[in-house]
């Protein structure tokens, strides 16, 4: 039997949660409230805040899944990308952890476990199987060939998509992260209300600047003609602002299904929660006749179940690290 410890803190969540045998039996997330009212995340007060949830964190992860400390057999934690003070609160967490215990320690790519989080649940993906990993830093899609063994097609030249869905709603006065929330008055209004610019990008990469600048002078252009303009149209905006960043993200996604020939499809992050996203996905998918693969809503955004399953890879081949590990701001998939 192996049970293994995973822990998260790469930026504003801090998440714990215990693998059993390549099952998660709990998944413990401790967001950060004290970020909205600054706009985005403020660095310093998430390793604070990381510092402050992490012990209670981890206690509750190992409560709700009915066991002891002494019972954890390896310790799985981020070690990038991420906020590197964020970062140092769960790696320094991991590694006292693991030397107090006497246990294996395992470090993990965040990016790599926001993709593995397909792993966690039946219905799997076959490798070779394509990934687009939307979050708040990053925008790519991978080829997967095996479990670590991943190739970087295409990703974001500027802005990532969650960005994108954050800097707009920054324009249209919604508090951090404004995700979620354009996703919401989305649901209720026109995407095709107004036109907003498809970025000519070639190949596989991305590119979310233009579209940002469009939407400010959009705004803007429309404020001076009604200065109501926001609260009567918000609805309208934000269903034509999704479904543009939606457009662009599977454009690109069903550019590499056409070019590697690959019918798992997948989608990972926390933008991945976006229900635009996923229900054009699911058409999409009909279409061309792929297996779509969307995470469940706790496994979009930032846990730890998806560090506990990826450590649980690593465990079965005793890939673990030494007690020098430091974590890494930048780290590729
Ligand atoms: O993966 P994640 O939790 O953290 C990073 O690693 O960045 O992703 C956070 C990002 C934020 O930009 C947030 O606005 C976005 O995911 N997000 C959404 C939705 N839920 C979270 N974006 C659009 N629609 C959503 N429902
Ligand atoms: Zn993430």
């Amino acid at each position: 039997m192996a049970i293994i410890l995973g822990i998260e803190s790469s930026c504003d969540e801090t998440s714990a949660s215990i693998c059993i045998d390549g099952e998660i039996k709990s998944n413990i997330i401790a967001g950060q409230a004290i970020h909205s009212k600054y706009g985005g995340v403020v660095p310093e007060l998430a390793s604070r805040a990381h510092q402050q949830n992490i012990i209670p964190t981890v206690d509750q992860a190992i409560q709700q899944a009915k066991i002891t400390k002494k019972d954890v057999d390896a310790v799985a934690f981020t070690r990038g990308p991420g906020l590197l003070g964020s970062l140092l609160v769960g790696t320094s967490f991991a590694k006292s952890f693991a030397l107090a215990r006497q246990i294996p320690l395992i470090e993990v790519n965040h990016m790599q476990a926001h993709i593995l989080a397909h792993f966690i649940d039946d219905p799997k993906p076959n490798f070779p199987f394509l990934c687009l990993t939307v979050s708040g830093g990053h925008t790519q899609i991978v080829l997967i060939k095996d479990y670590f063994d991943m190739e970087l097609l295409g990703q974001t030249l500027d802005d990532a998509a969650g960005e994108a869905f954050d800097k707009t709603a920054k324009i249209l006065t919604l508090p951090y992260p404004g995700g979620p929330l354009i996703d919401k008055y989305a649901q209720l209004g026109d995407p095709n209300a107004f036109s907003l610019p498809e970025p000519q990008i070639s190949g596989l990469n991305f590119s979310f600047s233009g579209l940002k600048t469009a939407i400010l002078y959009l705004v803007q252009a429309k404020m001076k003609e009604n200065p109501q303009f926001l609260t009567q149209h918000l609805n309208d905006v934000c269903a034509s602002v999704q479904s543009r960043i939606v457009s662009v993200l599977l454009n690109k996604l069903k550019k590499a299904a056409k070019q590697t020939c690959v019918k798992d499809i997948a989608i990972a992050g926390g933008v991945s929660a976006n229900s635009g996203l996923r229900s054009a996905l699911i058409e999409m998918g009909e279409q061309y006749k792929w297996r779509v693969f969307i995470p469940k809503f706790e496994y979009c955004t930032d846990n730890a179940a998806m560090i506990a399953i990826a450590g649980y890879q690593k465990y079965l081949k005793q890939d673990f690290v030494g007690q020098d590990i430091t974590p890494l701001a930048r780290m590729h998939v």
